[in-house]
């Protein structure tokens, strides 16, 4: 068995950029975060709410793998701790797991935090990673397939129908940019707008209401954010009904993630999602992605409409859940 250490973060440069390297190889999928970019994370994380990592170093050979545990500022569920591992693959899984989860464990109870769950997250083929969860006494709560569209397959019929139909009713569609450039106090109104169809997106917890400036920090401040591929469906007297939007979380942009796609209640159902997808796959087209990827509840009308536009299914991310006592976690 490797021999490892456990110890504290030194909050040093060298100690972030080392943090950094380590999420690169071991979330590929993730946009790469730069050592300031998360020292940031650290001190904005807002007060009162738990945010920690334990590092666990092999010998002469760095960072073996980070276990972080939080609690989610953006929903209600002050009870709740996550807590999510990032593993370097050279590293044999299991053993670094039990380490770390152990490590996590005595950080959540030194917390003095009142829990009474925790949550973590896997994908479908991560069987290590489920087979110790499950081990651990969490159960599975939800399943979101991810699933991908080749925008060079993409089959515009359905989309081209829903734009002609929506343009009828007098659904206009505006990017972002247009959005700020025109329309007064934007800022709120796409607050309210993605408050109101967050509310009823499928989730472990619910959501908080976040406020003007929380809503800047997380969504208009996000470095992945492109204000070209980020579209808003107006009515005809002016009111925002829907969006959608694509993130440049891979830097080569040969792939594009969707983000929160809504629209309001009394407006579903009439092609505006649809016609909302279809300018994000036209822009994703033009910009020379290969691949728009998403995951979605698995009972959502989300996944519905997604693979009725010809995403096409891959492994699910699976949510896992523990009930705790402060004092047994
Ligand atoms: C999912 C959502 C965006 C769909 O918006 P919409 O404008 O009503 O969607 P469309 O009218 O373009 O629907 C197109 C097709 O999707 C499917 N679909 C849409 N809603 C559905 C539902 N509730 N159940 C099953 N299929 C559904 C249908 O095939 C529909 O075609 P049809 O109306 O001809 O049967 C909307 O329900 C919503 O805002 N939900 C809450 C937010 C959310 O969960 N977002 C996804 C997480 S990112």
């Amino acid at each position: 068995m490797a021999q490892y250490d456990v110890r504290h973060f030194l909050e040093t440069e060298q100690e972030y950029a080392d943090l950094a390297s380590l999420l690169r190889v071991a979330s590929p999928g993730n946009r790469p975060v730069s050592a300031g970019e998360l020292r940031e994370e650290d001190l904005d994380w807002p007060a009162g709410y738990l945010h920690g990592r334990v590092y666990l170093v092999s010998q002469g050979k760095g960072f073996a793998a980070v276990g972080t545990c939080y609690q989610a500022f953006w929903q209600e569920a002050p009870f709740t701790v996550h807590i999510h591992f990032d593993i370097h693959p050279e590293h044999e899984e299991a053993q670094v797991l039990s380490l770390v989860y152990a490590e996590l464990q005595r950080l959540v109870a030194e917390s003095g935090k009142k829990v009474k769950r925790l949550a973590s997250r896997a994908r479908e083929n991560e069987g290590v990673r489920i087979q110790f969860l499950l081990e651990q006494g969490f159960q599975e709560t939800m399943r979101s397939p991810t699933s991908v569209l080749r925008t060079d397959a993409a089959d515009g019929t359905i989309s081209e129908e829903a734009g002609g139909k929506t343009a009828q009713d007098g659904v206009m569609i505006l990017t972002l940019n247009q959005l700020k450039a025109g329309v007064p106090d934007w800022k709120r109104r796409l607050r309210d707008l993605r408050w109101e169809v967050v509310q009823d997106v499928e989730s472990t917890d619910p959501f908080s209401k976040p406020t003007v400036d929380d809503f800047e920090e997380m969504v208009l401040n996000d470095p992945a954010l492109d204000e070209n591929a980020f579209f808003v469906a107006l009515n005809a007297a002016g009111d925002l009904i829907g969006m959608s939007n694509l993130w440049r979380n891979d830097p080569s942009g040969k792939r594009l993630d969707t983000g929160l796609t809504g629209v309001v209640r009394s407006y579903r159902r009439r092609g505006i999602a649809t016609a909302l997808k279809q300018r994000t796959v036209q822009y994703a087209k033009s910009s020379g992605a290969a691949t728009i990827e998403t995951s979605n509840e698995e009972g959502s009308a989300m996944y519905a409409l997604n693979v009725k536009l010809g995403f096409k299914p891959g492994p699910a991310w699976l949510d896992f859940s523990k009930a705790v006592t402060s004092e047994s976690n």
